[in-house]
């Protein structure tokens, strides 16, 4: 909303501050910049056009837009030189995660790094069971790849991929097989338009309910709560027994680690908390 309200008295410190800190400019300030950001986006909704802080504020964005687009433009490049997994890297936040749901810096970056248009087409209304799409956040991204221990070796799946960042970016830090499955074809083709643009041959998407896929070539199975109740039991069953194939991990994310955790035939890998990515092996397995 656009009004004229009079503005906090230290509104005019804290642009010229901004205006001032070229360090907002450098690759690595992320975190600082994406605040800024998200700050000047604020002034500029809170103000009218011609208001000498709006000009202000949709200089400085402009400016930090810019500073981004290049950012994202160099990742991608890294990303079709296969040098992706070094570039990404530099941004794993270690084992400082912020245990929640919400969506933070890596976010804003990875979200412009792998989106390539926006999806479009008419989105099939969901079945009872079935979750609506929302990407897991890329911290938790870098924190499964740590604690699930993928390796080239592995094939991973995710079930219910969604736009498929969770196989891209899996994929480009380990060099694994990566599968995504999901129902929604308007999302499947964004993923496979994302893959090519960005040469990752070792990604693939299926456009399948998970309850019929073929699972059957899977390591490491994903699970951001795509289902819940009898898809879930369905799924579980499926999978264990593909379990007493080969060795298999799953790994989850979000409500739906606590029913997993109930299965019997299954063990967690460490401590599990609820609010970041949980590991289970099969028991005995
Ligand atoms: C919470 S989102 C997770 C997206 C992705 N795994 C991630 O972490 O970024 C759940 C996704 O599962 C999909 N989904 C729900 N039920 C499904 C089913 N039975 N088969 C395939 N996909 C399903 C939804 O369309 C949605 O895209």
């Amino acid at each position: 909303m656009t009004h004229d309200a009079p503005l906090p008295p230290d509104t005019y410190a804290l642009i010229d501050a901004l205006e001032q800190n070229r360090s907002l400019e450098w690759p690595e300030r992320l975190r600082e910049r994406i605040r800024a950001m998200e700050r000047l986006e604020e002034w500029i909704d809170d103000t009218v056009e011609n208001h000498p802080l709006h000009t202000r504020a949709m200089t400085l964005h402009a400016r930090l837009v810019t500073i981004q687009r290049q950012l994202t433009e160099s990742i991608r490049a890294d990303i079709r030189q296969g040098t992706g997994a070094h570039s990404l890297r530099r941004w794993s936040p270690g084992n400082d995660i912020d245990a929640a749901e919400t969506y933070d810096h890596l976010d804003a970056l990875f979200g412009d790094v792998l989106a390539f248009d926006e999806p479009s087409g008419e989105i099939a209304p969901l079945e009872a069971d079935m979750v609506f799409y929302q990407p897991t956040p890329v911290r938790h991204v870098f924190d499964l790849v740590e604690r699930a221990g993928i390796t080239d070796d592995d094939v991973f799946v995710d079930l219910g991929s969604g736009l498929g960042h969770v196989p891209m970016l899996v994929s480009m830090l380990t060099g694994a097989r990566c599968i995504g499955i999901e129902r929604e074809q308007v999302y499947v083709d964004g993923a496979r338009r994302s893959a090519e643009a960005l040469c990752l041959g070792d990604v693939s998407f299926v456009a399948q309910d998970v309850r019929e896929a073929d699972l059957s070539t899977g390591t490491v199975f994903y699970l951001y709560t795509p289902f819940t109740g009898a898809i879930l039991d369905g799924v579980l069953e499926r999978l264990r027994r593909e379990a007493q194939q080969r060795p298999i991990r799953l790994v989850t994310f979000g409500p739906c680690t606590n029913a997993i955790a109930a299965e019997h035939w299954l063990q967690p890998l460490g401590e599990s908390n609820a609010n970041r990515i949980a590991v289970f092996h099969p028991v005995g397995g």
